[in-house]
């Protein structure tokens, strides 16, 4: 049987938990599709780094771009990040040589994915993204598969880790916004940038996502209204539990009267719903489909075993031969901006 050949550019948290597993699962992975997945070239910043990891059985490029158009890869695993730079440029890179692309980058999707996948669409060619929202839950797959049946009246999530451990620490320790800030920084909680997290771009990004995928709608996060966590008090957090509340940074995707709205704010959600009982750097998911009702998914979204997961789950899609379209349907029919349901009835 032939392998399935992977590039995989980024050997950081999520880029070695992606080489362990197939290290560690070679045979499991190769038994559930039925042909083995190999690692034949890496690439990285560096070609020094210990990372904890033996490298020494597979190629080694100093440019992503270069390892995308390579004769002997068949993926390109993208786990660089970035908007744009070598992520951008090697995903496209990939697609025009004839590969396909795994990528956990929602930052690059949120701003340049409707152009991606249309470029993947006509080569034929597939861009998965999984891991690119909330982590190892597998969010993307329930809605382009799962609930593929359903329309879906409402996505509602919280999908930050570092902000729902901050609001939660906040709250447990009693502690001002500043101090757990700089306690998530030690914790190294904090993407490069820390604003992505608190200001609540991060979890924009997902949503945006999120949104084109459930309501067939080109991605725009543009039009995400967004807030960050930077204003919330330790007194709002008392006064809101006082009131049976909890202070969440929740995302808020849903067709209304006036078209499709996205919200990504901190939101008070009672203490005693699932929303409410979010502890920690966990994230969760509600989708709301008009056949199924509610769908609640919780778990770990980020951290190098949960993202690797979900980055897996995509390896392993492409080497069954499912070929689904980024956004779940066809990227040149995804339209601008969707009316309301209530216009179009
Ligand atoms: P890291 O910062 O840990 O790793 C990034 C890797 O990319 C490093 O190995 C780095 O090389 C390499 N790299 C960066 N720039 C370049 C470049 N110009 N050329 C070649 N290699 C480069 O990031 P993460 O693993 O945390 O994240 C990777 C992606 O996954 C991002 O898109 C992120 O948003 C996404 N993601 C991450 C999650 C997480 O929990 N960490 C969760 C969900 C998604 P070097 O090591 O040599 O510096
Ligand atoms: N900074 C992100 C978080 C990482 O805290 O959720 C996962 O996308």
């Amino acid at each position: 049987t032939t392998p399935l050949r992977l590039g995989i550019a980024g050997l950081g948290t999520v880029g070695v938990g992606v080489v362990k597993i197939i290290q560690q699962r070679a045979n499991l992975l190769a038994a559930r599709t039925g042909r083995p997945i190999e690692i034949t070239c890496v690439s990285a910043r560096s070609r020094s780094k210990d990372r904890g990891v033996d490298l020494s059985a597979y190629g080694w490029e100093d440019d992503p771009v270069a390892m995308a158009k390579r004769d002997d890869v068949d993926v390109f695993v993208e786990l660089m990040g970035g908007e744009d730079g070598p992520a951008k440029a090697g995903t496209e890179a990939a697609i025009a040589a004839g590969k396909d692309v795994v990528t956990a980058n929602k930052a690059m999707l949120a701003v340049h994915g409707q152009e991606l996948a249309e470029l993947a669409e006509d080569a034929g060619q597939l861009i998965r993204f999984e891991a690119a929202v909330a982590g190892g839950i597998p969010v993307i797959k329930a809605l382009t598969e799962g609930l593929a049946g359903n329309q879906i009246d409402r996505v509602m999530g919280v999908m930050n880790g570092t902000c729902n451990y901050i609001l939660t620490r906040m709250e447990s320790a009693g502690l001002p916004y500043d101090e757990v800030f700089e306690e998530a920084n030690q914790l190294g909680y904090l993407e490069a940038d820390p604003n992505l997290d608190v200001g609540g771009i991060d979890a924009g990004h997902k949503l945006a996502l999120l949104s084109a995928i459930a309501f067939g709608t080109k991605v725009d996060f543009g039009g995400v209204e967004l807030e960050g966590i930077g204003q919330v008090t330790i007194e709002d957090i008392h006064q809101a539990a006082d009131m049976g509340f909890r202070i969440k940074l929740l995302g808020v995707a849903q067709l209304t009267g006036r078209g499709l709205e996205q919200r990504m704010t901190p939101c008070l959600v009672p203490a005693a719903s699932p929303l409410g009982q979010l502890e920690g750097g966990t994230n969760m998911v509600v989708l709301e489909g008009d056949a199924v009702g509610q769908i609640v998914l919780r778990g770990a979204g980020a951290g190098e075993g949960p993202t690797a997961s979900a980055v897996l789950s995509d390896v392993l899609d492409i080497a069954r031969g499912i070929r689904l379209s980024t956004f779940g349907q066809p990227a040149k029919g995804l339209e601008k901006m969707r009316r309301a349901r209530v216009d179009s009835a």
